[in-house]
């Protein structure tokens, strides 16, 4: 009885050692400790033996079935550890692999070129304010004075909303100037202001030309402003923007709002004077209109042009970064092509 025992102590462990899955495990497990099992049945048949056979077949039978027990519970410890250990290397993640890009937005080149100015003009105490793009006429001419039918509306290619025969017809802002007249009838002298905003041409468009594009206009309106204010203050912008060893140009000009009218230059940055493409050979680069706010104009607003005087200029936008890239093409901006956009 003993020998028998120890045969199945000896085969069950030996069909332990080979068992590799929980299935087989369980199937082991009923046939030598299940109610049918061989241990169980062998521990069933004790009551018909002798007491004294009985005791030591007994103890023999449940140290046994201890063994078994115990090496149950490692195989199943152990298999348990195993399919762990292969489902984490299926689903294993290196942490350090680079992630997917993310797509960036970025302001537009004119927005940014906007700001920038728009903070040269903050530091040196302007607001910033913007205006509608569609305009009375009043606002966009004859406040400004250019009076209707006078040849000076001939300067700006106008894009009419409605008929110009009209009484104040309206039309898309050829300037950002008419935000002059507005900022001027809702406020007194000191005025400092900068206005950026879209501004509109009835022209065939050409690498130069778009039928719109971006102004920032500028205004200074208070006692005693003058002519050196002004010359002053855009040579501190164009500085700022350009370069702090910019030289600045002023030559007469005309623009019916303002007397005396001039245009400023900086000189060339690529051949500092010489003369090359960028410059058209001249050696100085137009960047703006200018002068100071004409007695006509600051009458229609109702002050007093032997009070007040001041400034006011125009600067288009997209020149500004067109001239410090090298950009050849006003209609790279508007294209909507990711390729140009990309590049600031
Ligand atoms: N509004 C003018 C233009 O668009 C520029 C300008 C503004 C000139 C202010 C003088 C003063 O051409």
């Amino acid at each position: 009885m003993l020998a028998e025992l120890e045969q199945l102590k000896a085969r069950a462990f030996s069909e332990l050692d080979v068992i590799d899955n929980l299935k087989h495990l369980e199937e082991w497990r009923l046939r030598y400790l299940g109610r049918k099992g061989s241990l169980t049945l062998v521990l069933r048949g004790l009551s018909g033996l002798p007491l004294e056979e009985r005791r030591v077949v007994g103890a023999a039978a449940n140290e046994i079935k201890a063994a078994l027990e115990a090496g149950l519970k490692q195989k199943q410890d152990s298999l348990k550890e195993q399919s762990l250990a292969v489902a984490l290397q299926k689903s294993r993640i290196d942490v350090t692999l680079p992630g997917y890009p993310v797509n960036v937005g970025r302001f537009h080149p004119t927005t940014q070129t906007i700001r920038e100015v728009c903070a040269v003009f903050a530091s040196m105490g302007f607001q910033v304010i913007e205006g509608p793009e569609v305009e009375w006429d009043y606002y966009n001419f004859e406040a400004l004075n250019i009076p209707r039918d006078h040849p000076a509306r001939d300067m700006w290619a106008t894009l009419w909303v409605e008929a110009p025969e009209g009484e104040n017809p309206m039309l898309l802002r050829t300037h950002t100037s008419p935000m002059q007249i507005r900022l001027m009838e809702k406020t007194r002298p000191p005025v400092r202001a900068v206005i950026p905003g879209k501004t509109y041409r009835y022209e065939a468009t050409d690498a130069t030309h778009e039928s719109m594009f971006y102004q920032i206009e500028g205004l200074a309106v208070d006692r005693g402003i003058t002519m050196g204010d002004l010359k002053g203050t855009l040579f501190e912008f164009a500085r700022r923007v350009f370069g702090e060893e910019r030289r600045a140009r002023f030559r007469c000009d005309y623009f019916p709002f303002v007397e005396p009218g001039v245009e400023m230059a900086i000189d060339c940055w690529v051949c500092r004077g010489k003369g090359c493409r960028l410059c058209g050979n001249t050696g100085w680069i137009e960047i703006l209109g200018a002068g100071m706010v004409h007695p006509q104009v600051l009458r229609r607003v109702d002050y007093d042009p032997d009070v007040y005087s001041g400034f006011a200029f125009g600067v288009g936008v997209e020149r500004i970064p067109m001239l410090r890239y090298g950009i050849e093409d006003i209609r790279l901006f508007y294209g909507n092509d990711l390729r140009f956009l990309k590049q600031f």
